[in-house]
C-alpha cells in the first residue's frame, strides 16, 4: 500500500489555449514508493542520535518517525528546554544531554545526525566519525572551504558512509526532472536560472527568543568553542543565521539547496570555476551581517561545454517563489515547488523572412523558393508539442525519503547522491558567492591549491 491517498497516475489533456497556441498538457500525479521498500528486507533497524534538536533538527525527528527503518536513541543540544523539544518530536523518551560526546561513546549507536548551526558541522562531523558513526549532516555541509575539505578527508579514512541535508537530492520530483534531463529533450543546456524568494520576518531569519533564555539554559561555551569569543548573546545563539561567524548566509541557506538540485538534475559535482555576486542589505537592517538580496553568475564546467548558473535570492519579495529553469535549445525544463513542466520548442524549419526586409522583391522570392525547394513540407504535419508537467501528491516528504536512503546507505555500505564529496562542491558554490559579495570580485576556484582567490 502507498502511504499517500492520492496514487492514481492522473493523465489530463487541456485544450490548447491553456499554455500556448498548438500545445496540450499531459499532467501526472508523481507516486513514491513506500518507505519501508526502500531497505532490503532482513535488514536491521538503524540506530541514530540526533545533535541540534532546534527547529530543523525536530523536523527531522518528526520525518524519521515516517521511516520505519530506523530510531532515534538520544538526543544532545545545547539549550536543555530543546531536550524536552526532542522528545515531543520524536514522540518517545529519549536519552538527552549538552554533551554530545556521551552519545558518541555508545556501542549501540549507529548513525548521527547533525543539525546544529553551520558553524560546528565540521567538529561534530569529525567526533562523530572519530568514534567509528556514520553522518546525516544538514546543509551547507561547511562553514568555510577548509572545513568542507577536513570533513571529506575525515569520512574518506574513517570509510564512513556521510550524507549531507539537502533532502531534494533524494526527492522523486528532482528524479523525474533528472529522467527528462538526462533524456536530451531539451537539447544543448548552457543556462540554468534558479531563485529562491520570500517576504516575511520569518524568511529572513528573524527567529523566536524564547523568555527561558539564559546562560543557564544555554551552554553558551560550547556554541562559540569553534568562533571567536563572545558574552551571552541570545540574539546571536537563535538568530545565528545573521553573523558570519556561525553562518553563510543566503549562499549557505537558500543558494545550497538550489545548487544540490541542480547538481542532481544534470549531474554536475564541481566547484565552479568563476563566481560573481551581487546584491544588498536593504530591508532587515537590525545588526546582521549578510545581505537580503543576493544574486550569483557561476561557471559551471560540463562534459557538454560550460554552464551558465544564475542564483538569486530576496528576502524582500515573495513573487516568485521558489523556482530552477533549464533553457535547453529544444526545450524549457521548470522545477517550481512540487511540479516540474517540460515545456519543447517547435524547433521544426521555417522560411525566416526578416533577414530578407533589406532586399529587393525577386531576391527574396528567390530565397524563399530556394528554401522550399531545400525543405518540402512533410507528408503528415509534425505532432503538435506537448508540454508535461509532474507534480507530487499532497503530503509528500522529501526528508523522510531522504533519511530512507540514508539508512538504506548505512546498511549496503553504497555511497548516497549527496555524498561528502557533492556536498562539499555545492558548499564550495555557496563559500564562492560570499567571496565574491564581500570582496567586490570575481571568485576563481583553484583546483590546484583547492582554494578560492580573487
Ligand atoms: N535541510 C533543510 O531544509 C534545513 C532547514 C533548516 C535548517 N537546516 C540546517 O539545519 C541546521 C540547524 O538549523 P536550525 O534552523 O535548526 O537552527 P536552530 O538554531 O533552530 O537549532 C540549532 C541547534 O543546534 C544546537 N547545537 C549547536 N551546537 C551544538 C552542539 N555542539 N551540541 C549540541 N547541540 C548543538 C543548538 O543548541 C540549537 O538548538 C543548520 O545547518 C541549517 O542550515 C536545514
Amino acid at each position: 500500500m502507498n502511504r499517500f491517498s492520492m496514487t492514481r497516475r492522473d493523465f489530463v489533456r487541456i485544450g490548447a489555449g491553456a499554455v500556448a497556441a498548438g500545445a496540450a498538457v499531459n499532467a501526472t500525479l508523481l507516486e513514491p514508493a513506500p518507505l519501508a521498500a526502500q531497505v532490503d528486507p532482513g535488514t536491521r533497524k538503524i540506530r541514530f542520535v540526533i545533535v541540534g534538536t532546534g527547529i530543523r533538527g525536530c523536523d527531522l525527528l518528526r520525518a524519521a518517525r515516517q521511516v520505519p527503518t530506523g530510531e532515534c536513541v538520544g538526543a544532545a543540544d545545547l539549550y536543555t528546554t530543546r531536550h524536552t523539544a526532542a522528545k515531543e518530536a520524536w514522540g518517545a523518551d529519549i536519552p538527552a544531554t549538552s554533551d554530545y560526546r556521551t552519545l558518541f561513546d555508545r556501542k549501540d549507536v549507529d548513525a548521527v545526525l547533525v543539525a546544529t548551526s553551520d558553524h560546528l558541522h565540521r567538529r561534530v562531523t569529525l567526533d562523530a566519525v572519530a568514534a567509528g558513526k556514520d553522518v546525516y549532516c544538514e546543509k551547507p555541509m561547511s562553514h568555510s572551504v577548509a572545513d568542507g575539505q577536513a570533513m571529506v578527508a575525515a569520512v574518506e579514512a574513517g570509510n564512513r558512509i556521510f550524507q549531507a541535508g539537502s533532502q531534494r537530492v533524494s526527492s522523486i520530483l528532482y528524479a523525474k526532472a533528472r529522467e527528462i534531463y538526462a533524456s536530451g529533450r531539451l537539447g544543448e543546456v548552457h543556462s540554468i536560472d534558479a531563485q529562491w524568494n520570500r517576504n516575511s520576518p520569518g524568511g529572513a531569519w528573524v527567529y523566536p527568543i524564547p523568555p527561558d533564555a539564559s546562560p543557564q539554559t544555554v551552554d553558551w561555551d560550547r556554541f562559540i568553542q569553534d568562533a571567536p569569543p563572545h558574552a551571552f548573546d541570545p540574539v546571536r545563539f537563535f538568530r545565528w543565521r545573521l553573523f558570519a561567524d556561525y553562518s553563510s548566509g543566503l549562499g549557505g541557506d537558500l543558494f545550497v539547496h538550489m545548487l544540490s538540485g541542480i547538481f542532481t538534475i544534470t549531474g554536475l559535482n564541481s566547484p565552479p570555476t568563476r563566481a560573481l555576486s551581487s546584491g544588498g542589505l536593504y530591508h532587515y537592517k537590525d545588526g546582521r551581517e549578510f545581505p537580503d538580496f543576493l544574486e550569483t553568475i557561476y561557471d559551471y564546467p560540463s562534459a557538454n561545454g560550460p554552464i551558465q548558473v544564475h542564483v538569486h535570492c530576496n528576502q524582500n519579495n515573495d513573487d516568485a517563489g521558489e523556482r530552477i529553469s533549464f533553457f535547453g535549445s529544444k526545450g524549457t525544463l521548470v522545477v517550481n515547488g512540487n511540479s516540474v513542466t517540460f515545456t519543447p520548442q517547435d524547433v521544426t524549419p521555417r522560411f525566416e523572412g526578416y533577414g530578407w526586409n533589406g532586399m529587393t522583391q525577386a531576391q527574396r522570392q528567390q530565397g524563399m523558393d530556394e528554401w522550399r525547394a531545400a525543405h518540402p513540407a512533410p507528408a503528415t504535419p509534425p505532432a503538435a508539442p506537448e508540454v508535461e508537467t509532474f507534480t507530487l501528491p499532497k503530503g509528500y516528504n522529501d526528508t523522510a525519503e531522504h533519511i530512507a536512503n540514508f539508512y538504506r546507505a548505512v546498511n549496503t555500505r553504497q555511497h548516497v547522491v549527496e555524498d561528502e564529496v557533492f556536498g562539499n562542491h555545492a558548499a564550495i558554490g555557496c563559500h564562492m558567492a560570499n567571496y565574491s559579495y564581500f570582496h567586490r570580485t570575481i571568485a576563481k576556484w583553484d583546483e590546484a591549491t583547492k582554494a578560492v582567490e580573487g
